[in-house]
């Protein structure tokens, strides 16, 4: 099936080399006013002006999508989130409003062993039919990528569970999950008082497995002194490193515990959160190949102040990538151009800058942008159309969806109606 998306008031390629934007390409959209995309099967075939492809395909029988008025761009690649989990929090939520912190609630057992009591509790079949529609929603706003974490189960075989509905839900969503196993999220109940035991099975079992097995991608683990030290970290990411799985850090998130500088050294794909970094810290990123992955919806939803330095990261050449960081304790939210408003309005990111991170950044985080992320020929058919005759009024906008449909490998996977008619 051949399509041509044409005209594209705004068409944002996001062309450019194999390396991650960074300095000064942080924010090189490689835009063409009144531009076209000609789409073959699941692939991009040519890119270009909409006058010069209509006239390449004059007489051609294809397919249209007319996207006048409309921003056309790659579709959203969100390579952080932990989208499988039974419930929502909304009740540690409201604690947070009348003065709890995140950090005491979880000393209290809720938390992040809230939802794995639950995940515990809970069959596969039906994590899965609870997770699937939350899924799916990415779509909605525009994702057509997005990284699926496991670390809600904390033993072999509720880890095993919950890669395998990641599994499940790939084969059935035209949503493509990237799956990363995080048996290092919390310490589970039962070794609370034997942290090193829980260790020594993370490294000689649960790892080797999930790798053998194929059933992750990456390996992840939360770094912070009541969770995994340092050297814990260093022993885990070694290991997963051994068995050929890439590396992402829960990086100097609510302190600082030197795991950005870890993954610098042990040249993770990705460090993610960085609110408490320092110079140093930046400093080592710049020298290393390791992405700077941005969450600003955990900040926002913590009702936090200290955003990580953004503005320094891309000063110091280190390219960032933006994630939703999807979950149901620190950030519930799906929405990518909810995201891109954050990181526009509270961390002094350009509206161009903030595209590239949560597109070809992202699909970098995910060691996939020689095949997602920017809309060059050979490369997936991946889009997503916005209702916006500017691309700086998708973070503009904040809070509202002006996503009018979606594209995984050149097929129409969500179309939003008309709205409401009149009687
Ligand atoms: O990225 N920091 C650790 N993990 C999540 C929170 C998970 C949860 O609270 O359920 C995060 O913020
Ligand atoms: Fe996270």
């Amino acid at each position: 099936m051949t399509t041509l998306i044409s005209p594209c008031t705004q068409l944002l390629t996001l062309a450019g080399d194999a390396l991650p934007r960074k300095g000064s390409t942080q924010g090189q959209l490689r835009l063409i006013e009144r531009g076209a995309v000609l789409m073959e099967g699941d692939t991009i075939q040519a890119v270009g002006s909409a006058e010069e492809l209509e006239r390449r395909c004059a007489g051609l029988s294809l397919d249209r999508i007319d996207a006048e008025g409309c921003v056309v761009m790659p579709g959203f690649v969100d390579s952080h989130a932990h989208p499988i989990f039974v419930h929502p929090r909304d009740a540690e939520y409201e604690l947070r409003i009348q003065g709890a912190t995140y950090q005491e609630i979880a000393g209290k057992g809720g938390g992040i062993l809230n939802s794995v009591r639950a995940l515990r509790n809970t069959s596969k079949e039906q994590l899965t039919r609870l997770s699937e529609p939350r899924v799916r929603k990415a779509l909605e706003s525009g994702t057509t990528t997005l990284e699926a974490k496991s670390g809600y189960g904390l033993d072999v075989e509720n880890e095993r569970k919950m890669l395998e509905v990641i599994r499940e839900l790939r084969q059935r969503l035209p949503l493509e999950l990237v799956p990363t196993f995080l048996g290092a999220h919390e310490i589970p109940p039962e070794y609370r008082s034997s942290k090193e035991t829980y260790v020594d099975l993370l490294v000689e079992q649960m790892i080797p497995t999930v790798a053998r097995q194929e059933l992750a991608e990456f390996c992840d683990c939360f770094v912070e002194p009541n969770l995994y030290s340092l050297a814990e970290a260093e022993r885990i990411c070694r290991t997963a490193i051994r068995h050929g799985l890439g590396i992402k850090l829960h990086a100097d998130q609510l302190s600082r515990s030197g795991a950005t500088r870890l993954g610098a050294q042990l040249g993770a794909v990705s460090v993610d959160h960085l609110e408490q970094i320092e110079p140093e810290d930046i400093q080592a990123l710049a020298a290393s190949q390791t992405v700077a992955t941005l969450l600003p919806g955990s900040v926002f939803h913590l009702g936090l102040h200290r955003y990580p330095p953004a503005r320094a990261l891309i000063q110091a050449q280190v390219p960032v990538a933006l994630a939703s960081d999807f979950n149901p304790g620190t950030s519930p939210t799906l929405s990518m151009p909810m995201v891109l408003s954050l990181a526009c309005t509270q961390m002094r990111m350009t509206p161009a800058e903030a595209v590239v991170a949560a597109t070809i950044n992202g699909a970098h985080a995910l060691r996939r942008a020689d095949r997602i992320g920017s809309l060059e020929p050979g490369k997936q058919a991946d889009l997503c159309i916005f209702d916006l005759d500017d691309y700086r009024q998708i973070p503009y906008f904040f809070g509202m969806n002006h996503c009018r449909m979606t594209i995984k490998k050149g097929t129409v996977v969500y179309r939003r109606d008309r709205g409401w008619q009149e009687p």
